[in-house]
């Protein structure tokens, strides 16, 4: 990166009578870390020429010379080979610049009609569409992960736990069936958001539009955009977009941090549910025989930046009047980190997750724990003509000897049973057993093995129809 005292700029220099301050220039310049975006810069300026040749603004020449020389351009920079130049300021100036450089005056005449402010507007908007669908490859990885685990837990029973309390068994094929769901509402989420992305806002040029007779459609159809954007002032202003994509990333990690935690807990020696294998954990320099989930823990911490990134978009975008300001240079880094922390965290959990290895047998014993079959005893007393309110009593009273006695209601003698319920047969220890309380659950959305086989076939499906 070249940066010397000596900063007056040559696109917009002509007006000003002392070059930039040196600590100006590289407090206001983006080139650092908007280099990212220069394959969509590129792209965007290939379309635009073509444009501009089309309504005869280039000649077919000059077009050919301008795409020979940013594809020149694209390879000097994808071999490291590119100098970026703080002077320079952003990745447009850096790529007109050198562009102009190798080609002469010509290079000159690719920003007729055009503006940064709607170029900038046009970039981000192409990366994003870019990583977004490189996200919605990478949910769908991830639900294929959740969907194959699922499958092979859909008879293995564990407790339900709400306050964290055990409340009713269920299946571990239903528990991560619910993960599920939630990614699917996510995938949901991030199409949509694709939809308010995929509109082109180049052609508004600074903020009004320009006078040459461009073709808008051309360009979006070039770029593979949905339309042209309808308002000039809005196109070079909007930010949106970026906000949505932002909440949308955010509602990911939050459901993302929510399993993590279950992951840390469950493979904790005092849940003991899960295996984790050692290749997604770490040991600690001082316990010997710690393992600890790290992966689980940190896309758990990185959540806190996404929401802060959000937080800062909001407050970015705040107050700003129409149109374009230097504000919004300020969209791309919490953007990128965003970008790349969901990147990251998605691919983490798609390795590990369909790796988990489940402890049956502890699942199944802290079930048994608990009391967790007294709904189904309820319900059994209902199904003997008691009404729900007194079952509910007579449970209470069942399971208060129970925890005075250290016995679970399974373990209970039909006698012992019968002193709270005259009407309570031998058939009671068929809904007492946990195999008995999961099966009965047997409804669509219920936790029966047979329904989690259903979810699973209807997911796959519907991940099926995703790919064609
Ligand atoms: N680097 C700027 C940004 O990221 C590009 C647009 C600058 N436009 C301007 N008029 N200074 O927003």
């Amino acid at each position: 990166m070249t940066d010397t005292n000596k900063t007056t700029n040559q696109q917009w220099g002509g007006r000003f009578s002392e070059p930039v301050d040196a600590f100006v220039a590289r407090f206001t310049a983006s080139v650092e870390f908007d280099q990212r975006m220069a394959k969509q810069d590129i792209q965007g300026s290939v379309a635009h020429g073509k444009m501009l040749a089309s309504i005869g603004v280039l000649t077919k020449e000059e077009l050919d010379q301008i795409i020979q020389g940013l594809a020149e351009i694209e390879d000097e920079i994808a071999r490291g080979e590119f100098e970026w130049s703080i002077e320079l300021e952003d990745v447009h100036m850096n790529i007109e610049a050198r562009l102009t450089q190798k080609i002469g005056i010509t290079g000159k005449k690719l920003h007729t009609g055009r503006s940064r402010n709607d170029q900038v507007a046009t970039d981000i908007r192409l990366y994003l569409r870019d990583e977004v669908d490189f996200l919605l490859e990478e949910v769908t990885r991830l639900q294929q992960g959740i969907l194959s685990l699922a499958e092979k837990e859909a008879n293995t029973i564990m407790p339900g736990f709400t306050h964290l309390q055990t409340a009713q068994p269920v299946t571990f094929g239903h528990h991560l069936m619910a993960w599920y769901e939630m990614m699917q509402r996510d995938y949901e989420r991030l199409v949509d958001c694709r939809k308010r992305i995929n509109i082109l806002p180049l052609g508004a040029a600074a903020l009004a539009g320009t006078t040459y007779p461009i073709d808008r459609y051309m360009t979006a159809d070039l770029l593979g955009f949905e339309r042209p954007t309808y308002n000039s002032l809005d196109s070079v202003s909007d930010r949106d977009f970026a906000i949505e994509f932002a909440s949308t990333a955010s509602i990911i990690m939050m459901h993302m941090s929510r399993w993590a935690e279950e992951m840390v807990m469950w493979a904790s020696a005092q849940f003991n549910f899960i295996y984790l294998p050692d290749r997604f954990c770490t040991g600690s320099s001082i316990m010997p025989q710690k393992k600890n989930p790290d992966v689980p823990e940190l896309v758990r911490g990185k959540t806190g930046r996404v929401y802060g990134h959000l937080m800062g978009l909001l407050t970015l975008m705040k107050s700003q009047c129409l149109a374009y300001n230097k504000d919004n240079q300020e969209d791309k880094e919490p953007l990128f980190d965003t970008v790349d922390t969901l990147k990251g965290s998605l691919r983490a959990f798609a390795d590990m997750i369909p790796a988990i290895e489940s402890r049956k047998d502890h699942m199944y014993e802290a079930a048994r724990r608990g009391f967790s079959t007294a709904t189904d005893l309820a319900d059994y007393l209902v199904g003997k003509g008691i009404a729900f309110r007194d079952a509910h009593e007579v449970v209470g009273k069942a399971v208060g000897y129970g925890v005075q006695e250290g016995k679970d209601l399974s373990e209970m003698t039909l006698e012992e049973l019968q002193s709270f319920g005259s009407m309570i047969q031998s058939d009671v220890f068929d809904v007492l057993t946990l195999e008995g309380s999961v099966a009965a659950r047997d409804h669509i959305g219920g936790t029966s093995p047979a329904q989690v086989l259903k979810a699973v076939a209807r997911a796959k499906s519907e991940l099926q129809d995703r790919l064609v």
